[in-house]
């Protein structure tokens, strides 16, 4: 393509390291989406005429046919997805073919092409992470009773409902949703037209071409628009926190799906034995999900270092940054897919949940609460049952055994009233705020979610 200056032919290690079509050839789509909006605009610019323009569009739809089929030969001769479509065109057509670059460089087609790629991948990651969203939803309706521990330092804290657990995630999922749209506000902004970084003295109605793309603006920089890539950035580290989201979730069905807790099991159909030990059910999609976290938090470092400290404008180093976005992409979507499959088919053992939920000390900070509203101090009430919980400890005797007289050992403010809050079920429904675990209050926010999410009843 750049024949003219040149003298010597690109060595073969040459070519195979500045290659990027073993990994570009997934933009074609964009890319000729990109190319016909671009003829249309030459149209505009009296340089394509509408036969050429129409000649175009049916040269690059073939293409396209053919690459999504397979039949397509790329060259790495040819070194990207951009000059093997490009060169195909030409082929077939003739000088039509030959004029569609004009006022184009690979610098704007590749970014163009890239925004166009992020706002598709930015829509079908949303819809995974609703799918995944639905299915937390679900489980936790098909156990509206369930009570397990809530736990801090993976101590045993206070009760909660199972409910209230996992729309902890739906809401870290909502989160992650909502910071790729944000993101998506900055990607829908057209670079096609910047060139290679000044522009061109062919004018194009860029913002004709913009709508035709279907982008709400056009950059008003050329020099930034062809070396921006902040959008990816943002991404990157959308998907990185996502994919923390998405590690202690899966942290969480380790431990439950363990012996030791034995809160959950998952089908057959989303673990895996051993090779070794006959008896073993591993939770390996929890595992890969967890590892994979990796990927996404190296993806962002690397696009981050990659970008650090580039002169303006387009460096070659930029084309560095596809296979960071392609991989966290796949790496989210398979991750979100597997987890929300695994989750609508996972059953929760709701006596062992609710055993550890029943250990007394669980309530220890309701005797504490209950003391206050006899008007007793909190930090006197809390001094208090910490030596009830010693007593409790010292004599194996549970908060529901003991007898009021030795309640009122250690303060005067107990009364008979003290059993009934002592129960499981009691306690947790006293919990009404906003935000808290009682089961009128988790049923309402998985009502809420279950209509945001498009869920029947
Ligand atoms: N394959 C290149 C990339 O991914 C396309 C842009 C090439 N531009 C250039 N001036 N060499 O970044």
């Amino acid at each position: 393509m750049w024949k003219g200056r040149f003298q010597e032919e690109t060595t073969d290690l040459m070519k195979r390291f500045g290659e990027s079509i073993s990994f570009d050839w997934r933009l074609f789509k964009h890319d000729i989406r990109a190319s016909i909006a671009h003829a249309r605009g030459l149209e505009r610019a009296g340089i394509l005429t509408a036969e050429e323009v129409a000649q175009i569009s049916s040269g690059l739809r073939e293409i396209e046919g053919e690459i999504a089929e397979g039949t397509f030969a790329f060259s790495v001769d040819l070194e990207d997805i951009h000059m093997n479509i490009e060169k195909a065109l030409t082929n077939r057509i003739g000088p039509a073919g030959a004029k569609l670059h004009t006022a184009r460089s690979r610098n704007d087609q590749v970014a163009v092409d890239m925004r166009l790629y992020a706002k598709e991948t930015i829509d079908l990651i949303g819809g995974k992470i609703q799918e995944l969203q639905r299915s937390l939803v679900g489980l936790s309706r098909r156990f509206p009773g369930a009570v397990l521990p809530g736990y801090t330092h993976l101590q045993r804290g206070q009760p909660v409902l199972l409910g209230h657990h996992l729309l902890a995630y739906v809401e870290m999922l909502e989160r992650d949703r909502g910071r790729l749209l944000d993101a998506r506000v900055r990607v829908d902004c057209m670079p096609l037209g910047s060139g290679a970084l000044a522009g061109s003295t062919i004018l194009i109605d860029r913002e004709a071409v913009a709508k035709d793309l279907g982008f709400a603006c056009v950059s008003r920089n050329s020099m930034d628009a062809v070396s921006d890539r902040d959008f990816m950035a943002e991404m990157l580290f959308a998907l990185a926190l996502l994919g923390t989201h998405l590690s202690r979730l899966s942290e969480d069905v380790i431990l439950w799906v363990s012996a030791e807790f034995g809160f959950m099991s998952l089908s057959d159909a989303h673990t895996t034995g051993s090779s070794l030990m006959p008896q073993k059910k591993n939770p390996d999609a929890a595992e890969l999900t967890r590892g994979k976290t990796g990927r996404l938090y190296g993806n962002l470092i690397a696009l981050l270092t990659t970008l650090k400290g580039l002169p303006m404008t387009y460096n070659r180093d930029l084309q560095e940054d596809k296979e960071r976005l392609f991989d966290s992409i796949d790496t989210a979507e398979l991750c979100l897919s597997i987890f929300a499959e695994m989750m609508a088919e996972a059953t929760v053992n709701e006596a062992a949940m609710r055993e550890a939920a029943s250990d007394p000390f669980l309530l220890a900070t309701d005797l504490a609460d209950y003391l206050v509203k006899a008007g007793v101090p909190f930090r006197q009430a809390h001094e208090v049952v910490g030596q009830l919980t010693a007593y409790s400890l010292e004599h194996e005797k549970a908060f529901p055994d003991m007898s009021l007289a030795e309640f009122q050992q250690f303060s005067e403010a107990f009364g008979e009233d003290v059993f009934a809050m002592l129960e499981l079920d009691k306690a947790l429904e006293a919990r009404q705020a906003i935000g808290a675990p009682s089961p009128t209050r988790v049923r309402k926010e998985l009502a809420n979610w279950a209509t945001a999410l498009g869920m029947s009843d």
